[in-house]
């Protein structure tokens, strides 16, 4: 979407993986000064998001939102404030329809969807100062079309409000019609390619709730060429530093997540991280990859069912390569520079885990253990790559 943010992939926190409905606004605060306290603001994370759950399930005699005021007794512009005060962003939820996610479910009273209440609910949102919105769509009703309809009037309605605000969108919750049905760069900054993640590398699930870590990368590969400045595909909020998987699928997952050009949104409690955790999430050279300006999401180079090859064009020429060990043993994954669509016989390889460099003509090729990503960033090709994204087209007409 063309609304001047998002230009790469959105970074941040969100309350939702480890909190669900149990918020409030001390906890936020916390986090707030958590995201400061630890560096990850200084890594590059920004978006501090409230999740369901926030609200009053009542809106006011005028028809305006409130926040829930036992959960929020200061306002939700006051919490704005105080994120904003420590140099980060202010992230909200909402949905369209009836109810929220947690309401549909029975965990919280009321209706509070903004269908009708889309430019008064924007301007609230300006208001308060929100520069996120996450848009749930949480309900089974609805076609394809009825959910681009409903999308692009909140798209338009942000517009109109005045204020920036990345707009990141949720088509598949409890619908019918989950998975990536079409390229929602029309109407969204960023829009979820699956069900609900969970702290699992794997579900064998490929098309319902819920997905591993894996499975949403086997769903989101075939997407690359939707990702470009404005506009990514979501692999949801991430599940580092929770404690349901090993430390080397945790690598894999965020190395797969930023060189996917997913936008990285950590969801563990940023007060309580332990020395992995960190090293991962602010891994500077993976942060790198994943905000370089040409905003790519990595195409698949090759895949033989355990051995998965993507590759990342970025904006000085370099490429960043990651080989991807499906299967459980450890394995021998190569590619070539060539392969990469890349000329020339001298490169360095820098691997962004050790930051180790070693020159090659052109073998690349990495020992990787089970379920382990090793990502390389390539330098020094001599013609331009042609790791390029398949189509930029949407799918469907963009809404009227
Ligand atoms: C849906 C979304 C989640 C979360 C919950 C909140 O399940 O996919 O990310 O926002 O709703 O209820």
């Amino acid at each position: 979407l063309e609304n001047g943010v998002a230009r790469t992939p959105p970074m941040g926190w969100n309350s939702w993986n480890t909190f669900g409905c149990n918020i409030n606004e001390t906890l936020i605060r916390q986090m707030t000064d958590a995201m400061v306290s630890s560096g990850m603001r200084d890594a590059g994370y920004q978006y501090v998001v409230v999740d369901d759950c926030w609200m009053n399930p009542n809106r006011d005699g005028a028809g305006n939102l409130q926040g829930d005021p036992s959960r929020f007794p200061s306002g939700m512009k006051a919490l704005g404030d105080y994120i904003h005060a420590r140099g980060l962003k202010f992230g909200i939820y909402q949905g369209p329809l009836d109810r929220t996610c947690a309401q549909y479910f029975g965990s919280y009273p009321g209706r509070t969807g903004a269908q009708g209440h889309e430019a008064q609910d924007a301007r609230q949102f300006a208001a308060w100062g929100v520069d996120y919105l996450k848009y749930d769509w949480c309900s089974p009703a609805g076609s394809i079309d009825d959910q681009v309809r409903t999308f692009a009037i909140m798209r338009d309605a942000l517009r109109a409000a005045g204020r920036p605000i990345v707009f990141s969108i949720n088509s598949n919750s409890v619908h019918s019609k989950t998975g990536p049905q079409r390229n929602w760069g029309d109407v969204s900054n960023m829009w979820r390619t699956t069900e609900d993640i969970t702290n699992a590398w794997n579900t064998g699930q490929t098309n319902g709730y819920p997905m591993g870590i894996q499975n949403i990368v086997d769903v989101t590969v075939p997407l690359a060429g939707y990702a470009r400045p404005g506009s990514f595909n979501d692999m949801d909020m991430m599940e580092v530093g929770r404690g349901g998987m090993t430390d080397t699928e945790m690598r894999s997952h965020f190395a797969l997540w930023a060189v996917m050009a997913s936008p990285l949104i950590a969801g563990n409690d940023l007060r309580n991280m332990n020395a992995a955790t960190q090293t991962i999430l602010k891994n500077a050279n993976l942060i790198g990859i994943s905000q370089d300006s040409l905003a790519l999401q990595a195409s698949q180079v090759s895949f033989d069912g355990t051995r998965r090859v993507l590759a990342k064009r970025l904006s000085n020429g370099d490429v960043a390569v990651a080989l991807f060990n499906q299967g459980t043993g450890t394995t021998t994954i190569s590619t070539t520079a060539s392969a990469l669509g890349l000329s020339g016989s001298s490169f360095t390889l820098r691997d962004a885990w050790t930051n180790a460099t070693s020159s090659t003509s052109g073998a690349i090729s990495a020992s990787v253990p089970g379920h382990g990503t090793v990502v390389y960033r390539l330098s020094g090709g001599s013609s331009s790559p042609t790791v390029t994204p398949t189509t930029t087209t949407p799918t469907t007409a963009p809404p009227t």
